[in-house]
């Protein structure tokens, strides 16, 4: 039979734009309140990148981070995922300009949209690989610059994304370590529920969207909303099933960070108390894909147990 491996993470980096947008800022561009956005959302400032700044490179320095953390050099890397669901060109891919910039000359380089999810399923993706053998070393960079999709005229969606990356090397690791299970899934026709038009779709074809600006995200939030917390619970209940584990083995959950009231939601519905949930929404917004390898990275050294990562 052939040998199998455990596939962990190996290293984490992240890269945020310096520049702060807080709710107080937002007060002054849309009809808005800190107190509406903290309380609707648990958000008080996000981090926008400068408009000339192309959203790769974000993900450029997240991924030197992750690999200087691991002690890994960038020519040992077999494979680059970049999660993104705002690329700054369809092609080259993001994966392709990092691959150039890291000087990962070996690699083999895709990028994967999943939207929020994109990181659960480049993780999922990676395990295959490397429980196989198949690949050593595979690098996932979470690259979002939401901001630059963003109606900045829309109160509705403007409050909540903000930009950023992070990136996480994922490797062999030792027996008891690395990744138990994972569970990925998709509900297609819901789809219209948030929307990016690409280049090529004329406005007319996008169904289900209101509001001027055709070419910028849309979203139904409260149709999200209802779906993003039944479909926690029951990710969380799937991978629990499937490692033959309990909530009471979890010491902390890490899930993708979009509302605050869609994590007490999802608290409540698990029968966790709010702090086994991790959240800094507050500070960084949603930034999609970015948002679970950016949180693992602001829990190095302030957690020494196991995680599940939802
Ligand atoms: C967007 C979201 C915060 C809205 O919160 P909500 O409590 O559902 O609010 P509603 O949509 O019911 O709107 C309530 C009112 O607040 C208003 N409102 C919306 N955005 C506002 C803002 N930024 N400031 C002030 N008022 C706002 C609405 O216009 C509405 O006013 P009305 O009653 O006069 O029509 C919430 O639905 C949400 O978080 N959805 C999921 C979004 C998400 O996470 N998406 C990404 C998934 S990865």
């Amino acid at each position: 039979m052939n040998r199998t491996y455990n596939c962990g993470i190996l290293g984490l980096g992240s890269s945020l734009p310096e520049k702060v947008l807080t709710n107080q800022d937002l007060e002054k561009m849309v009809d808005t309140s800190d107190e509406w956005i903290t309380k609707r959302t648990g958000i008080s400032e996000r981090r926008i990148l400068d408009e000339d700044m192309p959203t790769y490179k974000l993900g450029v320095e997240a991924a030197k981070k992750a690999l200087a953390d691991a002690g890994v050099e960038a020519e040992e890397v077999d494979l680059i995922i970049v999660t993104t669901e705002t690329p700054d060109y369809l092609t080259p891919s993001m994966s392709c300009l990092i691959q150039s910039e890291i000087g990962a000359t070996r690699a083999a380089a895709f990028d994967l949209n999943a939207a929020c999810s994109g990181f659960i399923y480049g993780m999922s993706v990676a395990n295959q690989f490397i429980k196989s053998g198949f690949y050593k070393y595979i690098l996932i960079v979470g690259c979002e610059g939401l901001s630059k999709v963003t109606d900045w005229k829309d109160r509705n969606t403007c409050v909540l994304f903000g930009d950023g990356a992070g990136a996480a090397l994922f490797g062999p690791v030792e027996e008891g370590y690395g990744i138990i299970t994972t569970y990925t899934g998709a509900i297609g026709e819901l789809g219209k529920n948030l929307t990016i038009p690409c280049c090529f779709v004329s406005p007319q074809d996008i169904e289900v969207r209101v509001g001027e600006n055709k070419r910028t995200l849309w979203m139904d939030g409260g149709e999200v909303f209802k779906f993003a917390v039944r479909i926690m619970e029951h990710g969380a209940l799937k991978v629990l099933e499937d490692s033959g584990l309990t909530m009471d083995d979890i010491k902390l959950i890490v899930p993708h960070q979009a509302n605050i009231r869609i994590l007490e939601g999802a608290a409540k519905r698990l029968d966790v108390p709010n702090d086994k949930i991790f959240s800094n929404l507050h500070k960084y917004g949603n930034i999609s894909s970015a948002s679970i390898p950016v949180g693992l990275m602001s829990l190095i050294g302030k957690i020494s147990f196991q995680m599940e990562i939802i």
